[in-house]
């Protein structure tokens, strides 16, 4: 086990490390994983991948988990990079790739994070947990929650999709439903977690998620033989997929593996919630939280984030930006990839074709760049939003 201690992301504090933490005791924000990278390149070698396993685990050195015996697996991570030749052709660019995370199991990235988690949960001896989701957080807590024998307790919003709601009941769940958002379900964890004695895997208010989530960009550097992209695409709510991306980039680096490069990070959102595009163009360190948010991309309606603050640092260290774009062409984006490359892409993928275009069509994009747009989830999930938009 290579974790050193936890840090703040905010404050100064510093944690020891293989304990059970929610938020920094001091200020209230989320807590990151230190490892000793130094010791970990030792043995996590860029050679040694090649006979490792097809799954995230593979990052095992960095990763915070300290007994192999309670890394659960269900095949998660090595998701496929897909080269996106037609829709590539079709706007003259020469390197068009789509990251597919709906090869996940329960279909989405999220059940990187929840591999992780739910490992580092049951390591610490959790019986119960319980987190609030937009769905396919859910999904993938109550499959990783059953193969470790925990209970769990999920709080979605009354329209989630119903294929999530559906699933985690299958997968054994206790299932809540909250009229209201991501942030209401959120709140009532918070409030029952003490006396239920559930262990709360709330995005970013646990600190071992964004560990599982940052395998990602692992992975796409392996996958592209050592060398980022120009321009990474993702859809963020929480935000965990890309600040742990981040973190994954920096550590490679620190183990000699890359170099200072950076991919210019664009985060998408959906008109009807994008609390980081409006703090990103008014140029604000925080998001203000969005009243009354919409989106059939329900990953995305997360009106209000605890890890806003650093997302914006990363899109604005990165050179990036953040694109809203709306629902009727966020569905039509996931219909385009779909009968282009053969993805049936989540609403949330869909929206980053469109942002892509946006960027294109502005000229904020060079064509010969290398660039990825993460799949995060699947169609399948969402066949509501795509059944009201039947042609
Ligand atoms: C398919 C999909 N994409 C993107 C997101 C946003 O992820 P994050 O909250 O890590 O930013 C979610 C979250 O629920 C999701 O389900
Ligand atoms: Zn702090």
């Amino acid at each position: 086990m290579n974790v050193t201690h936890l840090y703040c992301s905010a404050c100064a504090a510093e944690y020891a490390p293989n304990k059970l933490y929610n938020l920094c005791a001091a200020c209230g924000k989320p807590l990151l994983v230190a490892y000793d990278l130094e010791k970990a390149a030792e043995t996590l070698t860029k050679e040694s991948l090649a006979s490792r396993v097809p799954t995230l685990w593979r990052y095992a050195e960095v990763l915070p988990v300290a007994d192999k015996i309670n890394q659960l697996s269900l095949g998660e991570g090595m998701t496929p990079l897909h080269n996106a030749e037609t829709l590539g052709t079709k706007y003259g660019l020469k390197n068009l790739y789509i990251k597919d995370e709906s090869a996940n199991p329960t279909q989405s990235f999220k059940a990187r994070g929840m591999a992780v988690a739910v490992s580092m949960a049951k390591e610490l001896g959790v019986k119960k947990v319980a987190a609030p989701s937009a769905g396919n957080a859910a999904g993938a807590l109550s499959a990783y929650a059953a193969l470790a024998g925990m209970e769990c307790h999920i709080f979605v919003p009354l329209d989630t999709p119903k294929a999530c709601i559906i699933e985690c009941e299958v997968l054994g769940a206790n299932v809540n439903l909250v009229d209201g958002l991501i942030t209401d379900c959120g709140k009532i964890v918070a409030g029952r977690k003490e006396a239920e004695g559930w262990f709360d895997v709330s995005t970013l208010k646990e600190p071992y998620r964004v560990e599982g989530k940052k395998t990602m960009g692992y992975e796409l550097a392996e996958q592209m033989n050592w060398n980022l992209p120009g321009v990474i695409f993702y859809p963020t709510g929480g935000g965990t997929g890309l600040i742990g991306m981040w973190k994954a980039f920096d550590e490679m680096e620190k183990m000699g593996w890359i170099d200072s490069f950076r991919p210019r990070m664009i985060s998408v959102q959906a008109d009807g919630c994008a609390p980081i595009v409006e703090a990103f163009e008014q140029n604000l360190d925080h998001g203000t939280e969005i009243e009354n948010a919409h989106t059939v991309a329900s990953g995305l309606r997360v009106p209000k984030a605890i890890g806003d603050f650093m997302m914006l640092d990363i899109l604005r260290k990165s050179g990036g930006t953040a694109v809203s774009v709306s629902d009727e062409d966020l569905v039509a984006g996931a219909r385009e990839i779909g009968a282009c490359e053969g993805i049936f892409a989540a609403p949330e993928g869909g929206a980053l074709l469109v942002a892509m275009k946006k960027l294109l069509d502005a000229g904020e994009i060079e064509k010969d760049q290398r660039i990825v747009l993460f799949n995060t989830g699947s169609g399948i999930k969402y066949l509501e939003a795509f059944e009201t938009n039947l042609k």
